[in-house]
């Protein structure tokens, strides 16, 4: 809901309030964001406007003042939230408020790039103009807040209304001047196989501490998403800010405590290498990024990024619906397949209860290993004699569905199409490109080789019943063709994806980038699941899926069960411990199955049984982080049905200690008067027991020993 009350506007989520006026000079200034206000005029406590600043007045400079989205070249010295080289060659801007406008709905879909969408919740935003008359140059600020969450989603657009081209040196998304505090930053960083590593730092004056990536995609090394909180913040208390940013390309957030002791953070696209010439007339869109308030702690904080992604971004049907449970080859065969090897697969595969095969990288052109053939998108006859089509009949004869692995933004020096086509690729003319897994980009910049993606992949799809697509993309993004360019290839990247994913609504998409090298919400726009990591060892997995959780839903997790050893890091574990950590998110096997023991198929069978019993509660579940492996020992979670009827719970203690005390699992967000029956061993217990004394664990005597539960309310 948005009020307007004499100067001040309000916009108020479920718990939240998040309040701008402007002062006299027309500058529009920050109030609040945090829990809810009542209504009233706050622009006419001046005396509130610089708090403990010390300044009471307006006719100080902006340097004190919390401000919206604050300009370069004035009285506000702090980082701006743009930049641009203006009609006469500076870089001074000033903007004054000109119009507020109050729209219904959300503003989705205007931009090229993701949004939120309003769905069957009520949203209103609220759209604020200003404009630099020294220069005509105008910026619309959108805000869009909805009646059920405590989330604004924030954009702007950019506008030349000069006589001359100007350039956009930086454009963030949202900035956001919070007052005096101690605050703690929360960045998600690694590297392939250890993706999204949760790290804290506080903040200190003076110091700017910027989560960024400038490697083309949203990035192994750094998420798209970040969390300020109040230094005594953890799972359940403190003050959390959110921060998610709607992209998948280069991307910075960057926090900077000010002289005096205030906050302001940036979020919007990386200002490294980036530069957009506006022309007369034109505009420029920043991506959303979806801020979140929790007085609550992080835990409340992930659900409602829950909640808004699978409601209001997320556009695939199969959102909240039960997944198929999958077996992909890549990890059973590589390279290195057969038809009659995959068939073999398929048919153990029906027998232990599996409901998708998905075969991956080598069907197509004359690949038989990362060299060549990346744009050939032709199957190879002599490894698959009956083609596509007919693999997939004879899948779908088996029983189960059948799902293809493309990496259609690439394209392989050696590859029939570059021959055709070698000014297709992303490279500067005066080097050679780089070329990385031996692959080069794809132009995406350029509508007619968007379109040949489009129609390659299309034309696949419509010759053989192909149910699921992998998506991926292997590598990073260097010889920047210009200035701005990992943006113009972001859009492009976006054309395709809707284009794709409208011709083909009944496909579930699956992305991958080298694993979690773009696990983003601008992603999750397309495709409701991604590949978490290339790392499929169970207790790597522990910490990648949980901080992966604090933004992303569940079953956006794509989690398989794989071989042990391991592939990536050689440790050996349980079938038990990988299943149990693979049944948070979208649950597979990446093995070869026709070399599992009679044992194991049992046991495969058994985990695929209880998978089908727990998978309604990833659709739709709420998450609630219980124990957490940064911190110790033990990682454990519990996912529990909206109506808190179903209760799913993980537990997991990494290393064996002799005599070990366990602590008693403490489960969160149940029914406190309500029963609930132990579905394994029919014991029953109270939500008030659960919640309050908690339950044992009793752990095998063993490293990485895990557990799971399900309690149904009777
Ligand atoms: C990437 C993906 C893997 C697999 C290979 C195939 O690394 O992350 O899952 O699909 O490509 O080449």
């Amino acid at each position: 809901m948005i009020i307007k009350n004499g100067k001040t506007i309000h916009l108020q989520g479920k718990n939240i309030s998040y309040v701008i006026f402007e002062n006299d000079e027309g500058d529009l200034l920050h109030f609040h964001f945090g829990k809810k206000l009542a209504d009233r005029d706050y622009s006419l406590m001046t005396s509130e406007w610089a708090e403990e600043w010390g300044f009471a007045t307006n006719e100080v400079p902006l340097d004190v003042y919390a401000q919206e989205y604050p300009s370069y070249g004035h009285s506000d010295l702090r980082n701006p939230s743009y930049q641009i080289i203006n009609k006469y060659g500076n870089a001074v801007s000033q903007m004054k408020v000109t119009e507020y406008k109050i729209h219904h709905g959300t503003t989705a879909d205007v931009c090229g790039m993701p949004c939120l969408f309003k769905g069957s919740q009520s949203a209103d935003t609220l759209e604020v103009i200003l404009y630099d008359s020294a220069v005509d140059f105008e910026v619309h600020l959108y805000y869009t807040v909805f009646d059920e969450y405590d989330i604004i989603a924030r954009n702007a657009l950019l506008v030349n209304k000069s006589d001359t081209p100007i350039e956009i040196m930086s454009a963030y998304s949202a900035s956001l001047d919070l007052p005096i505090g101690d605050y703690d930053m929360i960045h998600f960083a690694g590297a392939w196989g250890r993706e999204r590593e949760m790290i804290r730092t506080p903040l200190q004056l003076g110091v700017k501490v910027e989560a960024e990536n400038a490697r083309g995609g949203s990035g192994h090394q750094m998420n798209p998403f970040a969390m300020i909180c109040s230094r005594d913040a953890d799972e359940t208390h403190g003050e959390v800010y959110g921060l998610s940013l709607i992209y998948s390309g280069n991307h910075s957030t960057a926090a900077k405590i000010d002289q005096f002791g205030g906050l302001r953070v940036l979020q919007g696209i990386n200002p490294f290498c980036f530069k957009w010439d506006l022309k007369q007339n034109k505009s420029f869109y920043t991506p959303q990024s979806v801020i979140c308030y929790s007085g609550e702690g992080f835990g409340k904080m992930s659900r409602e990024y829950h909640d808004v992604y699978r409601n209001n971004l997320m556009r695939s049907e199969f959102t909240k619906k039960p997944r198929p449970i999958l077996i992909n080859n890549w990890e059973g065969t590589y390279f290195d397949f057969t038809e009659e090897k995959l068939l073999s697969m398929a048919k153990r595969a029906k027998e232990a209860g599996i409901e998708l095969f998905v075969l991956d990288d080598g069907w197509f052109g004359k690949r038989n290993n990362d060299r060549s053939s990346l744009g050939d998108w032709t199957v190879n006859t002599e490894k698959l004699p009956s083609g596509i089509d007919g693999l997939a009949k004879k899948i779908n004869d088996i029983g189960l569905k059948f799902g293809l692995w493309f990496e259609p933004e690439m394209i392989s020096p050696d590859s029939e199409l570059y021959r055709k086509h070698p000014n297709w690729a992303v490279k500067v003319n005066e080097r050679n490109p780089v070329e990385i897994r031996h692959q080069l980009i794809l132009d995406l910049s350029r509508d007619e080789v968007c379109d040949y993606v489009i129609n390659a992949v299309s034309n696949i799809l419509k010759t053989a019943n192909i149910e699921y697509v992998k998506w991926d993309m292997n590598r990073q993004m260097t010889d920047m063709m210009r200035g701005g360019y990992n943006h113009e290839y972001t859009l492009g990247y976006y054309k395709v994806m809707s284009a794709i994913t409208e011709a083909f609504p009944n496909v579930l998409f699956e992305g991958c980038s080298a694993g979690g090298g773009r696990f983003d919400s601008g992603v999750l726009a397309y495709m409701p699941q991604i590949w978490t990591s290339d790392n499929s060892d169970a207790v790597s997995r522990l910490k990648i899926q949980y901080s992966t959780s604090m933004c992303y839903p569940v079953y956006s997790i794509s989690s398989h069960v794989t071989a042990s050893p391991n592939h990536q890091v050689g440790r050996i574990t349980a079938l038990k411990a990988r299943g149990d950590v693979a049944y948070m998110g979208t649950f597979g096997y990446e093995l070869d199955i026709t070399k599992a023991s009679n044992t194991e198929f049992e046991e495969i069978k058994q985990q695929i049984e209880f998978e089908k019993q727990i998978r309604p509660l990833m659709c739709d579940g709420d998450l609630y982080r219980l124990q957490n492996l940064y911190e110790g020992n033990y990682c454990s979670w519990e996912i529990i049905s909206k109506d808190k009827k179903q209760v799913f719970v993980f537990a997991s203690r990494v290393l064996a200690v002799a005599q070990s005390k366990n602590p008693r699992l403490k489960l969160q967000g149940l029914d406190y008067g309500k029963q609930y029956r132990d579905t394994q061993t029919g014991e029953i217990y109270g939500g008030d027991f659960l919640m309050h004394r908690g339950i044992k664990i009793n752990y095998k005597t063993e490293d990485f020993a895990t557990e799971v539960r399900l309690l149904e309310m009777c």
